[in-house]
């Protein structure tokens, strides 16, 4: 898919500030400073569409994109971030959660997992929820300029087994790399074949 326009629309701190639901949406989510704003940046070719830091927890509410006037990316904050209140914890959780679950126009969330660690606790409960709750999700193995090949390969081929302990059947599965451009095509092309798979009277019904 040609990224011809991407423009940066509002960032939103609940459910019902978003965006009118008119267009087809992807969500990227995952635990805080796994990359999720850096990959929005490396698929969109821009280097600050969405803000990015070394330190946890830059991304604070849910950030909507308009991509070639014809669906939206969402970058929303990184769960499980520690250093903030417990009180701020929860806020984020009911507004990640009910974004989620009564967004009409989400078609896909993108799960990031840094592929250098072991499946964690916190990643798999999210999947496990998006099952119970019937959203629709793919995983995406973030960093993988971070290790080499046959590292790489091990750790993936590992967290497949972890998650087939639980599920039937994998999810799709992409690996990528915001610093060394990997992966992007992948992540477009099956976005772009969402997107011709899905028009909007299906929303209600998806
Ligand atoms: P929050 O908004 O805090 O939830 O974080 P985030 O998931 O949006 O992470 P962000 O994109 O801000 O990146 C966090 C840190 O990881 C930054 O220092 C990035 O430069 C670094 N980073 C992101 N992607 C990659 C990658 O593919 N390779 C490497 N080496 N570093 C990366
Ligand atoms: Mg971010």
């Amino acid at each position: 898919m040609k990224i011809n326009s991407a423009e940066f629309v509002k960032s939103s701190a609940e459910l019902k500030e978003c965006p009118a639901p008119t267009k087809n949406e992807f969500a990227f989510i995952g635990r805080s400073n796994v990359g999720k704003s850096s990959l929005i940046n490396m698929l969109m070719q821009r280097k600050d569409l969405a803000k990015t830091s070394g330190r946890p927890g830059k991304t604070q509410l849910i950030n909507h994109f308009e991509i070639n006037e014809d669906w939206y990316l969402v970058d929303l904050p990184g769960y499980g971030y520690a250093k903030t209140s417990k009180k701020n914890r929860a806020i984020f959780q009911e507004m990640i959660t009910n974004y989620i679950k009564k967004r009409d126009n989400l078609i896909n969330t993108f799960v990031l997992i840094d592929c250098r660690h072991d499946p964690q606790k916190i990643d798999l409960e999210f999947m496990e929820w998006c099952g119970i709750e019937g959203i629709p999700f793919s995983i995406v193995f973030t960093k993988i300029d971070k290790l080499g090949s046959s590292s790489l390969m091990k750790q993936i081929a590992q967290y497949k087994k972890k998650l087939l302990l639980q599920w039937e059947a994998l999810p799709p599965v992409f690996m990528t790399s915001a610093e060394g451009k990997s992966g992007r095509e992948e992540v477009l092309r099956y976005i772009d074949e969402v997107n011709k798979s899905i028009t909007t009277e299906m929303y209600r019904k998806l």
